[in-house]
């Protein structure tokens, strides 16, 4: 049998041969992956388990929060809040950020998570995820405020999520490339299953909810359109579609095989940018899709260089392989009019 690496070991490498990460760094996407582990365990349980339907209350964002955004939520917090690599956190389902308690040491890291993706898959079955991003502290005081959080996506630390699917997987940068790690459940271990992913550049595969058709800006309009259009298209050829209503499992699709994914802003709700999150969901994908050769834009920029101006931002997305995503930014500066993506709010 050949050499299984875990993902301890990749971890200990990426600190020992490419000075990639340091140990803060290491342990915490070490107790990141084993908060994972937990709950990909709850998942599993379904309907044996009290982890199905609505936890009864809202999160800041308006939205009804499940019992395993809420679990999922615990489980993140109590894992790192106790190993000295971190000092705050930030999370889609938690109104403010959440400091280390002063009990414990404070680290040099801050974590923002999306405990749990695809909500509206948890009692069909379907797959769902953890997203998560690791900044550092900007700067050595005490102290950290939400602004701390306000970085760009281009200086994340690490980024990954974890696909609670027909397997468990976990995909990870520390920026020197996309590596997978499946669950081995009989062994409770990580392992590397595929290393240096790359995303083809073309394809012929497009993710986007068609049901919002109608309320979308033109340049989208366009794009699907041709893709629609097939063989006797502009294009020249036909395309499939893919939809799951969980950005990890399209995005984890997208890295698997190549497609291109778009969450655009649209006309429901025109004064916001877009549905996805910037800081829990748009940067680490865009993080993890451009290092393994995509590219990722809310249109016209590219995300990792937006500049955040509140933690619960929202942001237009569309990323995947390269090609696709420069011809759809394309038919954005082309066309619309500045007012028509909505700028971050
Ligand atoms: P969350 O469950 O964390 O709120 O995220 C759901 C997101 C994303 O995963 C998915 O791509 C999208 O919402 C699906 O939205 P629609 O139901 O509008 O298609
Ligand atoms: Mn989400
Ligand atoms: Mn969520």
């Amino acid at each position: 049998m050949s050499q299984r690496v875990s993902l301890t070991q990749y971890l200990v490498e990426q600190q020992r041969e490419h000075g990639r990460i340091n140990a803060q760094l290491r342990l915490l996407i070490e107790v990141v992956a084993r908060a994972c582990k937990r709950i990909a365990i709850q998942v599993n349980k379904g309907a044996l388990g009290d982890i199905l339907g609505t936890a009864g209350s809202e999160n800041v964002q308006g939205e009804v929060q499940k019992k395993l955004d809420v679990i999922a939520n615990e489980v993140l917090i109590e894992a790192n809040e106790w190993g000295g690599h971190l000092a705050a956190m930030a999370s889609e389902e938690m109104d403010t950020i959440h400091l280390v308690p002063n009990r414990y040491p404070q680290g040099e890291y801050l974590l923002l998570f999306d405990p749990l993706d695809g909500s509206s898959n948890i009692d069909v079955n379907v797959s769902i995820g953890t997203i998560f991003s690791v900044l550092r502290k900007p700067d050595q005081h005490h102290g950290v405020a939400e602004k701390d959080f306000l970085q760009p996506g281009s200086a994340q630390a690490a980024a990954g999520y974890c696909v609670y699917g027909p397997q468990t997987t976990l995909v990870l940068t520390v920026g020197d490339g996309v590596a997978m790690f499946t669950l081995d459940r009989e062994q409770g271990a990580w392992v590397l299953t595929a290393d240096q992913v790359r995303i083809p550049e073309e394809t012929k595969e497009f993710a986007i909810n068609m049901s919002n058709m109608r309320h979308w800006a033109p340049p989208v309009r366009r794009y699907i359109d041709e893709c629609l259009a097939g063989k006797e298209g502009p294009r020249g050829k036909d395309f499939n579609m893919r939809w799951v209503a969980s950005m990890v499992a399209d995005v984890h699709r997208i890295l698997s095989r190549g497609g291109v994914f778009l969450y655009p802003w649209d006309r429901r709700e025109p004064d916001k940018p877009g549905k996805l999150r910037l800081m829990y969901e748009a940067n680490p994908m865009a993080f993890l899709v451009e290092q393994a050769g995509g590219a990722a834009t809310n249109g016209r920029e590219r995300i990792l260089a937006l500049a955040p101006t509140k933690l619960h931002e929202r942001v237009s997305v569309v990323l995947g392989s390269r090609k696709e995503v420069e011809r759809v930014t394309g038919y954005h500066l082309e066309t619309e009019p500045a007012a028509a993506v909505k700028p971050a709010a």
